[in-house]
């Protein structure tokens, strides 16, 4: 089985001091978080979308889901998040493992509510390789250089560009794995964890990269809004 999870636990703090959440933000005449839902949901193959936010806003969630969705809203289940990103994923495979079980092909689709551009040829290829590899990342290839610094101040090292690049989500699991890897990992080991990519990486585990597209954005500052309210009205994103 293959559950969507889209990932709405956090609060948007880099976003500035707005009302509510970035992911309850307008872009076009509808949330964020609405966009990202619909491009799930013209997928046949999940069993399941799991919305996590805070607890707060699950009224909110519903609310806007009947409001915006009707019909469709019924594949959609909305969950509480956690504390932390990957806290917010263990939470929807607690909830797959309650109430269909964890099989040894269940797989989760994961991915930020706030990155409403994706496409269905990345949904459908994290799919297809999550199966065959069991973790997948999408990403693009960096076009800037990367420099690494230790301190801030100033470059430990600059990689070689052709090595780099950007992580992007969906990032795709096998549940059973994910978990299984997650719950091993030390504090200090989930404390230098970014994404949940990592978890495979620092366990030793391969991760297949999925190519994902350059407006595949993710929202994060007031800029990052505006660029996506162009996206949008240039409707260049609609592949
Ligand atoms: N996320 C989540 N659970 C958390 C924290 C983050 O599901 N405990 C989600 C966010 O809602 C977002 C995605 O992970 O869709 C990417 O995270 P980020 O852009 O960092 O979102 P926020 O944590 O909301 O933003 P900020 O760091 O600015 O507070």
């Amino acid at each position: 089985m293959v559950f969507g999870v889209i990932l709405a636990g956090g609060i948007g703090s880099r976003m500035g001091n707005v009302e509510k959440p970035k992911q309850f933000l307008k872009i076009g005449n509808k949330p964020i978080i609405v966009h990202t839902i619909e491009k799930f949901l013209v997928h046949d193959e999940f069993e399941k979308l799991i919305v996590l936010c805070p607890k707060q806003w699950i009224e909110h969630t519903k609310n806007l889901i009947k409001k915006y969705l009707g019909d469709g809203g019924s594949q959609v289940v909305v969950l509480e998040g956690g504390t932390t990103r990957n806290e917010t994923i263990m939470n929807s495979i607690k909830y797959v493992e309650e109430n269909y079980g964890l099989e040894d092909d269940t797989l989760l689709v994961t991915h930020d509510s706030v990155r409403p551009f994706l496409t269905y040829r990345i949904i459908d290829e994290n799919i297809k390789y999550g199966l065959k590899y069991g973790a997948v990342d999408t990403v693009i290839a960096a076009t800037d250089t990367i420099v690494s610094s230790v301190d801030g101040e100033s470059i430990t090292t600059v990689p070689d560009r052709a090595q780099m690049y950007q992580g992007q989500t969906p990032q795709t699991f096998n549940a059973k794995k994910l978990k299984e890897l997650y719950y091993s990992l030390t504090e200090e080991e989930k404390e230098i964890l970014t994404d949940a990519s990592k978890i495979f990486v620092i366990k030793g585990e391969k991760v297949h990269l999925v190519q994902g597209e350059v407006f595949n954005t993710k929202i994060t500052y007031p800029y990052d809004l505006r660029v996506a309210e162009s996206l949008l009205q240039d409707g260049s994103n609609e592949r």
